[in-house]
């Protein structure tokens, strides 16, 4: 760990896109992954943005270049650019809002029409911390995680529970 040197052998770079409807939490999962920062006021996306995270696996030093686009059609960037070349995908829903749970499988298909190469997939049941308005229960988010052959979290971008795991699994994954 924390070692400076860059001659220990070729570098990783990763691909991971965030997808989802608006406001299941998208942006917030990025900036309290790569900036630790949280905004309950955060505008909707327009067009894309990305971080790029480094993290140490195995003694190599891996990095992951995290997409994030707008959930609203009327916002995102183009769709085929977007997808090209990643090898990790988050799916979000808002466990408070059942239409973002059914939206699951539209933005599954999507992924799969536009990717070039295997995704290392997580089913991501963001907004854990609404637990007294909770419209869609753990159980129902592993059923379909399983069913779809995805890996499966409840994560809060609030509260940071399970954030930085549901993207070192994805990452680790590909690794
Ligand atoms: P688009 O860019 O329109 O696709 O939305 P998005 O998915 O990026 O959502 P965004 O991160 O902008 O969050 C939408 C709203 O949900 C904001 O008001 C956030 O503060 C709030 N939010 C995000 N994550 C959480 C969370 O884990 N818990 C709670 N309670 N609110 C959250
Ligand atoms: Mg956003």
């Amino acid at each position: 760990m924390g070692s400076s040197s860059d001659d220990e052998g070729e570098e990783y770079l990763f691909k991971i896109v965030i997808i989802g409807d608006s406001a299941v939490g998208k942006s917030n999962l990025l900036s309290r992954y790569a900036r630790n920062e949280f905004n309950m006021h955060s505008k909707a996306t327009i067009g894309v943005e990305f971080q790029t995270q480094t993290l140490e696996i195995d003694g190599k030093e891996v990095k992951a270049q995290i997409w994030d686009t707008a959930g609203q059609e009327r916002f995102r960037a183009v769709t085929s650019a977007y997808y090209r070349g990643a090898f990790g995908a988050l799916v979000v829903y808002d466990i408070s809002r059942r239409t973002t749970f059914d939206s699951i499988t539209r933005w599954l298909d999507e992924l799969k029409t536009h990717s070039d190469t295997t995704v290392a997939k997580m089913l991501v049941g963001n907004k854990c911390d609404l637990e007294n308005i909770r419209d869609i229960s753990v159980e129902e988010g592993k059923i379909l995680a399983e069913s779809e052959g995805l890996f499966f979290m409840e994560t809060s971008a609030l509260d940071s529970t399970n954030v930085s795991k549901a993207f070192e699994i994805v990452i680790r994954e590909i690794y």
